[in-house]
C-alpha cells in the first residue's frame, strides 16, 4: 500500500519533469493538518554533552567565498571558557590553532551562555580536518572535509532543508538527511521555532543547536533568515530584529562584500550560492539591493556555472498559507535574476512543495526550473530517489513565464527536503526524497 503510493508518487514527478507537462498537482499525498509537537526539553537530542562546561550547540558555516576559511561555533554554558579552537589533518594531530571571539545576549529575562566564534583559515580544499576546542575543561572534537576548489565540473551533493524546527517530525527529517548523506545543506530559513514558545523561550534556541549539531558540527549549513528568526517582540521590549540568530549563526557576508549577515553569497564547487533575506530591506537604494545588483556582476559562469538563489518567501507560492508575501521582492528582484539567467531560485516557508516549469523560455526545450521548494521538518519521509537530467544550455531562469506573468507550477505538498548535485557543469541531478504517504 505505502510502496505502490509511493511509486505512483514518484511516476508521476518523474513525467511532470520530463514532459513538463501542464501545471497540475503530482501528488495526491496531503500532509497532516494539525501542527506536531515539539519534542520535550528532556529529548534524547537535547541531551547537554557531560562535562564541565563542555562545549554544545556546535556547527560550522563557510567563512570565506571559496571554501578554504570555516567558522566554528559552539556555545558554553557555565563559564566563559576558552575560544580557541585547535585542528589538523588527525585527531591526535591538531597542531593548527584559532582563536575565536565570544558574545552573549540578553533576551527579555533570558541569558544565553557564552557564543563562541572562531575562524580557521588558509583551509586546503577537499580536505577532512579534524578540531576540538573546549580546552581547560571537557575538550569535544569534531571533523569536517573542506569543500572541492570551485570550478565548472566538481561534483557536489546539496541538501536541501528548510523550516526544520525542534518536532518528533524534525528529527525524522534530520536522520533521513542523515542517512542519504549530501556534502552541505542550503538552508532555506526558519531554525528553532523558539518564537512560537512563551516569551519566545530562548532556551528552544539552545535546544535547538543541541539537535542540529549532530549534522552541523560535520558540514557547512548555509544560513537563510526566515521569519522565525525575526524575534521582534515590542510587548517583551525587544526591538532588535535577528538578535538571536545573529548572535549563534554568522555568515561570510564581508567576503561576498555584503554589510549584514542577512544577505550574502559562497561559491560552492560548479554553484554560485546567492542568500536573499525576505525579511530585511530590499527596495530600491536599499543596501541588499544595491548589493545583489553588484553581486550579479560578480558571478562568474566560467567557475561556477550554476547560479542558485535561496530565500525563505517564495515568489511563486500555489498554497493558500504566505500567499503573496514574496510578492514584493518578485517584483524588486525578478527581471535582475531572469537577465543574470539563475538557474534554480529556492525557497522554503510555505511547508509544501510547489516548483513552476521553466519560467524563461528559448526555441530549444525548456527545463523544468524548481522555484520553490520548501522542506518541511514536519513530516516524516520515506527515500525514493529521482534523478533529472537537465540540459543548462538552454536559457532558463527564473522569471515570470513569458505571456502569461504566471508560470504554470506543479505541486507536491511536503517533501522534507531534496538533494541536487551538478557532476558537471550541464547536467543537473535531482533526488527527491518521497514522503511517506
Ligand atoms: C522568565 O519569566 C517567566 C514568566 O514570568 C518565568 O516563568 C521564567 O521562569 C523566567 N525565567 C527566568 C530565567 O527568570
Ligand atoms: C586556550 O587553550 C589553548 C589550547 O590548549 C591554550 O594554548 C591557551 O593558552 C588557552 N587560553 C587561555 C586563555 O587559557
Ligand atoms: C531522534 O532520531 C535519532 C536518530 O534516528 C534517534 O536516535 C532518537 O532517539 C530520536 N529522538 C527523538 C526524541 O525522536
Amino acid at each position: 500500500m505505502l510502496g505502490g503510493r509511493r511509486c505512483l508518487g514518484l511516476a508521476a514527478f518523474v513525467a511532470a519533469l520530463f514532459l513538463v507537462a501542464d501545471a497540475g498537482v503530482t501528488s495526491r499525498y496531503r500532509r497532516k493538518l494539525e501542527a506536531t509537537a515539539d519534542m520535550p526539553l528532556d529529548a534524547d537530542v537535547f541531551r547537554v554533552p557531560p562535562g564541565y562546561n563542555a562545549p554544545q550547540q556546535v556547527h560550522i558555516t563557510l567563512g570565506d567565498q571559496d571554501g578554504t576559511a570555516m567558522i566554528v561555533s559552539w556555545v558554553t554554558p557555565n563559564e566563559l571558557g576558552n575560544s580557541t579552537v585547535m585542528y589538523g589533518g588527525a585527531p591526535d594531530k591538531l597542531e593548527l590553532r584559532a582563536e575565536g571571539v565570544h558574545t552573549r545576549y540578553d533576551y527579555f529575562n533570558y541569558t544565553s551562555g557564552f557564543i563562541h566564534h572562531c575562524v580557521l583559515r588558509n583551509l586546503k580544499h577537499s580536505t577532512k580536518y579534524y578540531y576540538a576546542m573546549g580546552f581547560g575543561h571537557t575538550v569535544r572534537t569534531f571533523w569536517f572535509t573542506t569543500p572541492p576548489k570551485p570550478g565548472p565540473d566538481v561534483p557536489y551533493k546539496f541538501g536541501l532543508i528548510g523550516d526544520l524546527g525542534q518536532t518528533f517530525d524534525s528529527n525524522i527529517t534530520l536522520s533521513h538527511y542523515e542517512q542519504n548523506g549530501g556534502d552541505a545543506v542550503l538552508y532555506v530559513g526558519d531554525l528553532s521555532y523558539a518564537d512560537n514558545h512563551p516569551l519566545h523561550d530562548n532556551n528552544r534556541w539552545d535546544t535547538w543547536g543541541r539537535f542540529a549539531e549532530r549534522s552541523a558540527a560535520y558540514q557547512p549549513w548555509i544560513w537563510t533568515a526566515g521569519n522565525h528568526e525575526l524575534d521582534f517582540a515590542p510587548e517583551l521590549g525587544e526591538t532588535t530584529p535577528f538578535k538571536p540568530f545573529a548572535h549563534r549563526y554568522p555568515t561570510p557576508h564581508r567576503a561576498a562584500g555584503s554589510t549584514e549577515p542577512f544577505w550574502y553569497s559562497v561559491r560552492l564547487a560548479s554553484a554560485h550560492v546567492i542568500v536573499l533575506a525576505s525579511y530585511s530591506a530590499y527596495g530600491k537604494y536599499t543596501p541588499q539591493w544595491a548589493w545583489l545588483q553588484a553581486e550579479l556582476r560578480r558571478v562568474d559562469r566560467k567557475v561556477t556555472p550554476w547560479l542558485v538563489v535561496l530565500m525563505h518567501s517564495p515568489w511563486y507560492n500555489s498554497n493558500g498559507y504566505h500567499y503573496m508575501e514574496g510578492e514584493t521582492m518578485r517584483v524588486q528582484f525578478e527581471r535582475w535574476l531572469v537577465d543574470a539567467r539563475a538557474d534554480l531560485v529556492l525557497a522554503g516557508h510555505v511547508h509544501a512543495y510547489d516548483r513552476s516549469r521553466a519560467t524563461r523560455r528559448s526555441g530549444r526545450p525548456a527545463s523544468a526550473t524548481p522555484r520553490s521548494t520548501s522542506g518541511t521538518g514536519r513530516t516524516p519521509t520515506t527515500p525514493g530517489t529521482a534523478t533529472r537530467t537537465a540540459q543548462r544550455s538552454s536559457p532558463t531562469a527564473s522569471g515570470s513565464q513569458t505571456g502569461t506573468g504566471c508560470p504554470r507550477r506543479t505541486t507536491t505538498p511536503t517533501r522534507d527536503f531534496f538533494f541536487f548535485s551538478f557532476p558537471t557543469a550541464t547536467i543537473l541531478h535531482l533526488s527527491l526524497l518521497l514522503l511517506r504517504g
